[in-house]
C-alpha cells in the first residue's frame, strides 16, 4: 500500500529521544526551552512558545488575543475542525468566510463583508502549506482593531514574500502531527514577536502558573509558584522536544524533495483536462503539506469513485479538505450560498500521496488511475486532440 504520508523518522530522532529518556527529565524542561530558541530562529520571529498540539495552540492564541463570549471571530469553513472549534473553545461565534478557488484561504474580499463591530479576530489558514496573504489580511483588519492569528498548522517550511510563513503574525500556531512536515509525534508551537505575550502563554500553557516546574528544579533557593489565572496542561514533553530539534534540522531537505515529487505530480497530472492542482501562489511557496487536486465538473468518475479506484490500485488518497459548516457539529453555522467555492472543492477534491520517500515508480502507479479514470474525458473530448497517454495505465484496475 502507497500510504499518503510517511513521517521521516530515522535513527537521529531515536538517539535523541533515548538521550532525552536516559537525561531523567522527560517533562517540559531544557530540550523544549532549545527547541523553542531554534524553532523561533528558524520562521524569524521574536519567541516561540511549545505546546502539545496545533489545536491547544489555537486556543492558547485566542484567549491571548482576548476573545470572549459575544464575540465573532472569522475563519475558513475549508479547514481542518480544529480552526474553528478554536473560537468556540472562548465562547466565541464562529463565521465562515469563504475560500480562494487557487490558494484555498481566506481573502480580504470574503472577510471584508462579514466583519462586525464585534469582530475580535480573523483566523488565517495556510491552507495545504499554502501561505495565505497576510499583508492584506492584515490591511483590512489592523485598523479595525481584529487581530489575525496565522493558522500555520500546515506550513513549517513555507514562505510568504521571501521570509518563513508565520514570521509576520502577532501570532502564528504550527502542527507538529505526523501529516505535517516536522513532526513529533503530537505537539504544537505557537510564535509571537511579543515578549510580554510569549511569557503569558507560557504561563496559560501550565496551569497559570508564574514560575515553571523546571525553573523551580533547576533553582537551588526555594521557590514558591503563583497562578494568577486559569491555565491548562498544554505542555510538551522534553522527548517529543528532542525528536523535534533533529526535525527542524531535516526540515530544509524535506521541503526541497516535496517540491521536486510535487512539480513531477504537476507535470504529469497536467495533461489531463481541467484538472485543478495545489501551486504556489505569486507571493511565496508551498512546502506541498497537502498536494490536492480538484476534479473538473465532467470528470467521468466522482471524487469517491476516485478513491476507490487509487484503494482498489493499493494507494492511499484522501478526501480534500474538509468544510466545516457541513459536519453536524457546526449545524446552523455558515450559509452554503455564500460558502459555495468550499463547497465545490470540498467534495471534488482528493489529497494524493506524498512524502520524501515516495519512489517515481510509486508516484507514477497514483498518475497512471487518474488518468486511466479520466480515459472517458479523452474519448470525448478526443476531437479536441487531448492526449492523457500515460506510462503505467496498462492493467489498472479501472
Ligand atoms: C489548519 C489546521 N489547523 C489546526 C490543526 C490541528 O492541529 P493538531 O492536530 O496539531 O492539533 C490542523 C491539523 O491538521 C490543521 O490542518
Amino acid at each position: 500500500m502507497i500510504p499518503v504520508i510517511r513521517p521521516v523518522l530515522g535513527d537521529e530522532e531515536a538517539r535523541a529521544a533515548a538521550e532525552a529518556v536516559a537525561s531523567g527529565w522527560i517533562a517540559q524542561g531544557p530540550r523544549v526551552a532549545e527547541f523553542e530558541a531554534a524553532f523561533a530562529n528558524a520562521i524569524g520571529t521574536g519567541d516561540a512558545v511549545a505546546v502539545s498540539s496545533c489545536t491547544t495552540a489555537l486556543h492558547l492564541a485566542m484567549i491571548a488575543v482576548g476573545v470572549r463570549p459575544g464575540d465573532e471571530v472569522i475563519a475558513p469553513s475549508m479547514s481542518f475542525i480544529a480552526t474553528a472549534n478554536a473560537a468556540r473553545y472562548v465562547g466565541a461565534q464562529v463565521v465562515f468566510a469563504d475560500v480562494d478557488p487557487q490558494t484555498l484561504n481566506i481573502t480580504p474580499a470574503t472577510v471584508e463583508p462579514l466583519l462586525t463591530d464585534r469582530t475580535r479576530a480573523v483566523i488565517l489558514v495556510d491552507q495545504g502549506g499554502v501561505p495565505a496573504d497576510l499583508d492584506a489580511m492584515r490591511e483590512l483588519c489592523d485598523p479595525r482593531g481584529v487581530t489575525v492569528v496565522e493558522d500555520a498548522a500546515c506550513a513549517a517550511g513555507s514562505t510568504y514574500r521571501g521570509r518563513p510563513a508565520g514570521a509576520g503574525a502577532a501570532l502564528a500556531t504550527f502542527s507538529f502531527h505526523p501529516r505535517k512536515l516536522l513532526t513529533t509525534g503530537e505537539g504544537g508551537m505557537v510564535t509571537t514577536p511579543d515578549p510580554a505575550v510569549a511569557a503569558r502563554l507560557r504561563r496559560l500553557r501550565e496551569h497559570g502558573m508564574d514560575i515553571s516546574a523546571a525553573a523551580r528544579h533547576a533553582d537551588r533557593r526555594v521557590l514558591i509558584e503563583h497562578y494568577a489565572e486559569l491555565g491548562y496542561n498544554y505542555r510538551m514533553t522534553d522527548i517529543q522536544a528532542a525528536i523535534g530539534l533533529v526535525q527542524l534540522r531535516r526540515l530544509p531537505e524535506i521541503v526541497r524533495r516535496r517540491r521536486q515529487l510535487a512539480e513531477r505530480y504537476q507535470r504529469l497530472l497536467g495533461r489531463i483536462p481541467g484538472l485543478q492542482m495545489i501551486r504556489d501562489p505569486g507571493y511565496g511557496t508551498t512546502n506541498f503539506q497537502s498536494f490536492w487536486v480538484a476534479l473538473p465538473a465532467d470528470f467521468p468518475v466522482t471524487r469517491n469513485g476516485l478513491l476507490q479506484l487509487l484503494a482498489d490500485a493499493g494507494i492511499s488518497a484522501r478526501r480534500g479538505i474538509m468544510a466545516a459548516h457541513l459536519e453536524p457539529a457546526y449545524a446552523g453555522y455558515g450559509d452554503g450560498a455564500q460558502l459555495a467555492v468550499t463547497e465545490r472543492l470540498s467534495s471534488s477534491s482528493l489529497i494524493l500521496p506524498l512524502f520524501h520517500e515516495l519512489t517515481e515508480d510509486e508516484q507514477d502507479r497514483v498518475v497512471a488511475v487518474i488518468a486511466h479514470a479520466a480515459g472517458s474525458v479523452t474519448r470525448v473530448r478526443e476531437d479536441a486532440g487531448s492526449d492523457l497517454s500515460c506510462p503505467g495505465t496498462e492493467g489498472v484496475p479501472g
